[in-house]
């Protein structure tokens, strides 16, 4: 069976900073659910190496929440921090030993038995695309992961692995302030093989509202007026303009605040016309197109 992945999802990469309480925390994790906003994107890494365990500490208070999710986690930097001391510097490694030792990590910290969606969160120059698939199929085969993809992939490092094993996803970066996977071929693959694309730091970070360089100021001048004109909100206008390439992007936001998710899920509603998606792009590119 394929995976369903909700049309928003919601990140855990920032859980660590929320300073949630764990009640907090199940309260955020069930607004999400009631929102549609079933699929929680996880890696390993997250509040270096914590922030998984701080979801299951919440999801452990509400177990049968599990069955309403879809976890996606990733895998495969190696980080240094305190709380990984035998890492010397940071490297990639997508060895069978290292995915299989941070699945089991992760499934532990998680408090569930299986991972819906495993990523490999970037390219490593080491990868070995035959030796991972079978690494795969036995993560599969053991139940402990159901389907695979991978992250900030380039086409033909994504094609590497998707032929040796059917991925269900590359997770890039996009938004009105990262324009390039719209024309380096990423999307264009994504629309070809109908894999949507998870897009994360889809709000550039909060960058549309906060940041001080001048594409950031553009940008926001032009969805500041369209969520003004359109009774809605730059999040809404922001997430509906992604979600508008035929590729079917799901972005990922990453906010401790549910009306963010409830305003990112009424983008779904709103039909952007190709000239106001021109000029939102064009906004973000600092010209018109060609
Ligand atoms: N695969 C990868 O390499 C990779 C890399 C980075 C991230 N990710 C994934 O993508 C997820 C989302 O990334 P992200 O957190 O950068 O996404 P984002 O949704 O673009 O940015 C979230 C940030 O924007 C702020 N924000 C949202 N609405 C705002 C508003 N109206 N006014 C001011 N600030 C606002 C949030 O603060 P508040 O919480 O206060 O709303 C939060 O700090 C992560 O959690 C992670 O799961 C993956």
């Amino acid at each position: 069976m394929s995976v369903q992945f909700s049309r928003i999802a919601a990140g855990a990469w920032r859980m660590a900073d929320w300073g949630m309480t764990p009640q907090a925390r199940l309260a955020w994790i069930e607004a999400c659910l009631d929102l549609g906003v079933t699929t929680f994107d996880h890696a390993d890494i997250y509040g270096a190496y914590t922030a998984e365990a701080l979801f299951g500490e919440a999801l452990a208070l509400k177990p049968a929440l599990r069955d309403r999710m879809q976890i996606v986690s990733k895998c495969g930097i190696k980080l240094v921090t305190p709380n990984r001391p035998e890492h010397r510097i940071k490297s990639y490694d997508t060895s069978p030993e290292h995915v299989i030792a941070s699945v089991d990590a992760s499934l532990k910290a998680l408090k569930t038995d299986h991972l819906d969606v495993l990523l490999i969160h970037r390219p490593d120059a080491l990868m070995n695309a035959a030796e991972l698939a079978h690494c795969f199929e036995h993560l599969r085969a053991t139940g402990k992961v159901r389907h695979f993809g991978v992250s900030n992939f380039t086409p033909s490092q994504f094609e590497l692995l998707n032929k040796r094993i059917a991925l269900v996803t590359n997770q890039i970066e996009c938004s009105p302030l990262y324009l390039e996977p719209f024309t380096d071929g990423t999307l264009d693959q994504a629309q070809s093989l109908e894999l949507p694309p998870m897009i994360w730091s889809p709000l550039a970070g909060g960058q549309l509202f906060h940041g001080t360089d001048e594409a950031s100021v553009r940008v926001r001048a032009v969805l500041e007026r369209l969520a003004h004109e359109w009774h809605s909100t730059v999040t809404t206008v922001a997430c509906a303009w992604l979600m508008r390439h035929p590729s079917r992007p799901i972005p990922v936001l990453g906010s401790q605040r549910v009306q963010a998710y409830e305003e990112a899920v009424s983008a779904v509603n709103l039909k952007m016309d190709r000239e106001t998606w021109y000029e939102i792009w064009s906004a973000g590119a600092g010209r018109s197109v060609a």
